[in-house]
């Protein structure tokens, strides 16, 4: 009687266990998949406008990955910050797995439209990498590539007594694809040794 006692407790204990072990399974496959579904949902088509006045779509970028950030030439310290980051990045890719390098676009879309014209683009985007595409549009083609990249940003009310004014974007660096489809997200936050090392992973990934 006592050894089947026993066989029946460790019984029910290793069905208790099994349980826990598929409830733990399944929500962790629940909140994967969650999360693939958002990512997947990152990036789309666009029509914009470059540094230099040329009409760009995503298709001009077809074949090779891009690194996308948003944000505005007239940001304090966000987006100057970011931007030596990304270029940081860039120099240490380019040492690090120069065809990695070749392949990958930087670029970075305004989300100040109003006052990041063609010409203001290119000056600012000098200043952090020669190989920094601009692009800018209508307040409209700003929005839509903003709703298809999942981009916050809101403009201040406040003006200071020269007219400027905050706009208050998310700070993300997006990796894409050749094929215009998200990879990986980095954070602003991130050293560009670190930047250019995963980004040296993620292009080399087998997919
Ligand atoms: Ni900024």
């Amino acid at each position: 009687m006592k050894t089947s006692l026993i066989f029946a407790t460790l019984g029910m204990a290793a069905i208790v266990l099994l349980l826990l072990f598929e409830l733990r399974t399944a929500g962790t496959d629940a909140r994967q998949g969650a999360e693939t579904q958002l990512s997947a949902s990152i990036g789309g088509a666009f029509a914009l406008t470059d540094q230099n006045g040329i009409r760009r779509s995503q298709a001009d970028f077809a074949g090779r990955p891009m690194l996308v950030y948003f944000g505005f030439t007239y940001c304090p310290d966000v987006c100057p910050t970011a931007l030596d980051i990304m270029g940081g990045a860039l120099d240490a890719l380019q040492q690090r797995d120069a065809i990695a390098y070749e392949r990958l676009q930087p670029v970075f879309i305004s989300v100040d439209p109003a006052r990041d014209t063609p010409p203001v683009l290119r000056d600012y985007l000098a200043y952090f990498h020669p190989r920094l595409s601009g692009l800018t549009g209508s307040q409209a083609e700003i929005d839509a590539v903003k709703s298809a990249f999942k981009i916050y940003a809101a403009r201040g009310a406040a003006e200071d007594e020269n007219g400027n004014y905050n706009v208050d974007h998310s700070s993300f660096f997006y990796l894409m694809d050749e094929n215009n489809r998200y990879l990986a997200h980095f954070d602003h936050a991130i050293t560009p040794e670190i930047l250019a090392e995963k980004l040296a992973e993620k292009l080399n990934e087998k997919r």
